[in-house]
């Protein structure tokens, strides 16, 4: 007795694959982290990051026009900010000529059509390395959300079509939807970091942006009273819920590879574009191991992105987007 149904007829050659294949990606699916500092001409690496740099708002330009050239229409901005300018409040995060309403204009005018979304937390801004307001070895919610909202209202003036809280202070995104409102920005959507993990693989980006927590008496050394425990899934539902009740027009899991059940989840119960963050130390690892010849880097980061998209990624926020582009050819 031989099978009637064999399988590996869908499989027999490329062309069958591809025929039949569920699930492709394009350059319609990414959105692409850029780190942004002061200077001219500038354009560092990072130690931690191969081949990923912090650019002076010239590079940056550069970079976006040849992002937009590459078929990429939407960047995340970061900002890496001087010592000197950083406050428990993040006060320099709301200056309508800081580093990141500058570098919003920059984008901009180097190309109108590029969708342009900001991070919104403190972390960069604050002395103390957290997405918060620091009191008394706690991190103050509410008064956290107020400067997020004056945040998010400060990028939108500057021309951002997106802000993109990664905060994750309770009821943030009722805030900053009624500020941008109250001040007219109704077109300004917001993608919430919904489901954001307290995760390890986020230590390269701190190395970027040289956003850490900071290691002094009475400041938590670890972001577990806001970010998510790893360990839970019906809570990930919950906080995205929440985000969308509150005016989410995407809503985001973070980190990627080691959170696709939750993406899958997520994608099942919600209406929204559902977006997935590629962090920094799944970059890392893939860099490493490739710099020492243990894996082939394309053939895996193809197969990473893919599965994030099949698990029910919309979008994909990697800082693989280019080297996805160059393995098109
Ligand atoms: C800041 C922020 C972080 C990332 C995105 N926004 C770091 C953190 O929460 O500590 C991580 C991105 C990455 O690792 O690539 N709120």
């Amino acid at each position: 007795m031989y099978p009637l149904i064999r399988n590996r007829r869908l499989r027999a050659s490329e062309s069958v694959r591809r025929l039949v294949r569920e699930t492709t990606l394009t350059p319609d699916d990414f959105l692409v982290p850029l780190f942004v500092v002061e200077g001219k001409g500038v354009k560092e690496g990072i130690a931690s990051m191969p081949n990923y740099f912090r650019l002076s708002l010239d590079n940056l330009e550069k970079e976006v026009k040849e992002l937009w050239k590459m078929g990429l229409c939407s960047v995340l901005l970061f900002v890496k900010v001087d010592d000197k300018l950083k406050d428990n409040k993040g006060t320099e995060a709301l200056n309508p000529n800081g580093l990141m309403q500058r570098a919003i204009k920059t984008v901009k005018n180097a190309c109108p059509q590029m969708l342009v979304m900001t991070d919104v937390a403190l972390d960069p801004f604050s002395s103390y390395g957290h997405d918060g307001i620091v009191a008394e070895g706690q991190i103050l919610n509410d008064e956290t959300a107020e400067v997020l909202a004056e945040m998010s209202v400060s990028h939108a003036k500057a021309g951002a079509d997106f802000v993109a809280p990664s905060d994750m202070m309770d009821g943030r995104i009722l805030t900053i939807r009624e500020a941008l409102e109250d001040e007219g920005l109704i077109n300004t959507g917001i993608m919430a970091y919904s489901a954001k993990y307290a995760s390890a693989f986020y230590g390269p980006f701190r190395d970027a942006l040289d956003s850490a927590p900071v290691d002094i008496a009475n400041v938590p050394k670890d972001k577990n009273t806001y970010q998510m425990d790893y360990a839970n899934r019906h809570e990930a539902i919950k906080e995205t819920q929440m985000d969308i009740d509150e005016g989410a027009d995407i809503v985001m899991v973070k980190p990627g590879l080691c959170y696709l059940d939750i993406v899958r989840e997520i994608k099942n119960e919600v209406e929204v574009p559902v977006a997935v963050y590629q962090v920094s130390g799944e970059y890392a690892m893939v860099k490493a191991a490739a710099e020492k010849g243990w894996l082939d880097h394309d053939a895996v980061v193809l197969e990473q992105l893919t599965a994030i998209k099949r698990a029910g990624a919309d979008i994909i926020a990697s800082y693989f987007a280019k080297d996805f582009i160059r393995t098109l050819g």
